[in-house]
């Protein structure tokens, strides 16, 4: 796993470069302060390094997808702040939300910002085609309607506990795994490769991004806050319909009272969100949740047979295993 880290720690460093000059041009200086601020608190760059590898293992060169990757780590930066502002969390990438720093104002439109650039990077791109550049904005803005889709739905289902597993899916794959897809398909269109091998790209990015939610859902509970850089059991807190609450609620029997009354509450204390920990194991859904997951990752994988065998190729199996065994 330290191996896929240090990977996509290789690319980060001329990812952040391009978004440095990309963003250098915007004034005022807080709103170019806030719009960069969260590249140099350094997130994994997994999207990115998806995009870039992925251009490879179709045959390409890592450098064409660079610029189509830099705006999709914008495009996901985007979405980190305008989430945070939604999900009232105070931490990003252990450094305080960029609304806490600079207001809600501020970050919805440093937020904006990082969307409108994303675009232009793209259509600027220049060592690709007017086709190939055009074909990954519009992967690219069909990501972007499915975050906003998934987001709406996220917070409508704060409301509800009778969301189903079908429902979780839908959601978790507009609000995330769109734009791994995209990542992986943008890489391979900037790559050059055939249309089937785009879309089998895009089915790998899909699959593996909803393995990388229900992970992230995983971690909300498992982890903590250090490791993470982002607050522990604010899911929980905010009655969020993750697969874990979804499953407990179904199958928790005596427990599960008890567990729709945390979920349902607003201001639980730090024992009530561990109860309800403790009772998302004893119940089996947290086993459950990894097992969907663990699922999703096997069959991206064997998308991937599509590929020639390749380093890169490799990589991306890699990658996959990678998702569900992060701790951050
Ligand atoms: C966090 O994404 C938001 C989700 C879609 C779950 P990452 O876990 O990729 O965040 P960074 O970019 O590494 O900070
Ligand atoms: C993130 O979902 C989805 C997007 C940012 C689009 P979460 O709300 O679970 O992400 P974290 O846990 O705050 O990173
Ligand atoms: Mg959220
Ligand atoms: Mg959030
Ligand atoms: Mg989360």
């Amino acid at each position: 796993m330290s191996d896929v880290k240090e990977i996509l720690g290789n690319y980060s460093s001329d990812i952040i470069q391009s978004i440095e000059e990309d963003l250098s041009v915007i004034t005022p200086n807080n709103l170019q302060e806030a719009s960069f601020y969260l590249t140099k608190a350094g997130g994994k760059m997994l999207r990115p390094a998806l995009c870039l590898i992925t251009a490879e293992a179709v045959g390409g060169k890592k450098e064409d997808a660079l610029k189509a990757g830099s705006a999709i780590e914008l495009i996901h930066t985007f979405s980190l702040i305008h989430d945070d502002i939604m999900d009232d969390d105070d931490m990003r990438r252990g450094m305080p939300s960029v609304h806490k720093v600079w207001g809600e104002d501020v970050a919805i439109l440093a937020g904006d910002t990082l969307f409108s650039k994303a675009f232009e990077i793209i259509i600027n791109s220049e060592s690709t085609s007017p086709l190939q550049n055009n074909q990954a904005l519009a992967t690219v803005a069909d990501a972007c309607v499915k975050i906003c889709e998934g987001q709406a739905l996220d917070m409508g289902f704060e409301d509800r506990f009778d969301v189903t597993e079908d429902e979780y899916m839908e959601m978790i794959f507009k609000k995330t795994g769109a734009l791994i897809a995209a990542a992986t398909k943008a890489g391979a269109i900037m790559g050059g490769a055939s249309d089937d091998v785009v879309d089998a790209m895009y089915e790998y990015g899909r699959l593996i991004g909803l393995a990388f939610q229900i992970q992230d859902d995983y971690l909300d509970l498992a982890s903590d806050e250090e490791t993470l850089g982002k607050p522990i059991g604010s899911d929980i807190g905010k009655g969020k319909m993750t697969i874990i609450a979804i499953n407990g609620i179904s199958s928790a029997g005596d427990d599960s009272e008890k567990l729709l009354e945390i979920l349902k509450d607003d201001n639980n204390s730090k024992e009530d969100i561990y109860l309800a920990i403790e009772i998302l194991t004893k119940c089996g859904a947290i086993e459950y949740a990894r097992n969907l997951a663990l699922n999703s990752v096997k069959q991206a994988k064997e998308v991937l047979e599509i590929l020639p065998d390749s380093s890169s190729k490799q990589v991306l199996v890699d990658i996959a295993d990678f998702v569900l065994e992060r701790n951050s």
